[in-house]
């Protein structure tokens, strides 16, 4: 199985600063046991979709997107708008947009459904927070976020354009990894999760790790059961660092 490599990053580079990054990424190119997906901020998708255009290994998407056609939504962005600029792919329920901006599991939900019925595909966020884990939360967390975010899933769209990222809220920009065995149980719930609630199309969705994923630890980590992929954030910035992570 392929193995998805994601590049979100955040409120960070310029359209011009995102397209030589996009450049020098495409410079390294991609192994053949690898998917990149890169998502980059609104205004520079389309630059970075130019670079890749035609590419089947690289993809572009959105980091959130508003969950109806078009409206009176000031300051948010539609499915249609990500995909002309040419993004196929979107981000739902980064913990940023949970824990910073104050996305609730429903609201999380309606995008994640909107978007994969809009045809995009959807990478769908789900961690819990240190408190959380420390009060014995983990599982429960885990549990509630993905089915919440399973009740109204158009479940023909689910096998081939779904993946979820699992990125503990304390490990997100804190340098403070997971341990293998903690990325190991939040897998493996997360696994179990899927395949009770949709059966055998559940137990085949990519589940990523993301959670200050770097070059040193990125082979240890996509080698653990149940990690078909990583979203990485800082590590990403930097077109050799991202490639070395993708190459690793
Ligand atoms: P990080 O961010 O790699 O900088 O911890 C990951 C993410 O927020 O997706």
């Amino acid at each position: 199985m392929q193995k998805i490599i994601a590049a979100n990053w955040k409120m960070y580079k310029t359209r011009s600063e995102a397209a030589q990054t996009a450049r020098d990424l495409a410079e390294s190119g991609v192994p053949a046991n690898r998917r990149v997906v890169i998502f980059p901020p609104f205004t520079a998708i389309a630059e970075v979709a130019d670079v890749f255009a035609g590419s089947t290994t690289v993809a572009v998407g959105g980091q959130d997107v508003y969950p109806a056609s078009e409206g009176a939504f000031t300051g948010e962005i539609s499915t249609a708008m990500l995909r002309e600029a040419g993004a196929s792919w979107v981000l739902t329920g980064h913990s940023e947009r949970r824990h910073v901006l104050g996305e609730q599991d429903d609201f999380v939900a309606a995008k994640t459904s909107f978007a994969l019925a809009q045809s995009l595909n959807v990478m769908l966020c789900i961690g819990e927070t240190l408190r959380e884990r420390e009060a014995g939360q983990l599982q429960a967390v885990l549990r509630r976020q993905i089915t919440t975010a399973f009740v109204r899933l158009p479940s023909d769209r689910l096998e081939k354009y779904f993946a979820i990222a699992y990125e503990p809220v304390w490990a997100i920009g804190t340098g403070k990894v997971a341990e293998s065995a903690e990325v190991l149980e939040a897998h493996a719930v997360t696994r179990k999760t899927l395949c009770d609630i949709v059966g055998k199309i559940g137990c085949k969705i990519p589940v990523l790790y993301g959670g200050s994923v770097k070059l040193d630890n990125a082979a240890a980590l996509i080698a653990l059961d149940n990690v078909d992929g990583l979203l990485v954030g800082g590590a990403s910035l930097a077109a050799q660092s991202f490639a070395q992570i993708v190459n690793a």
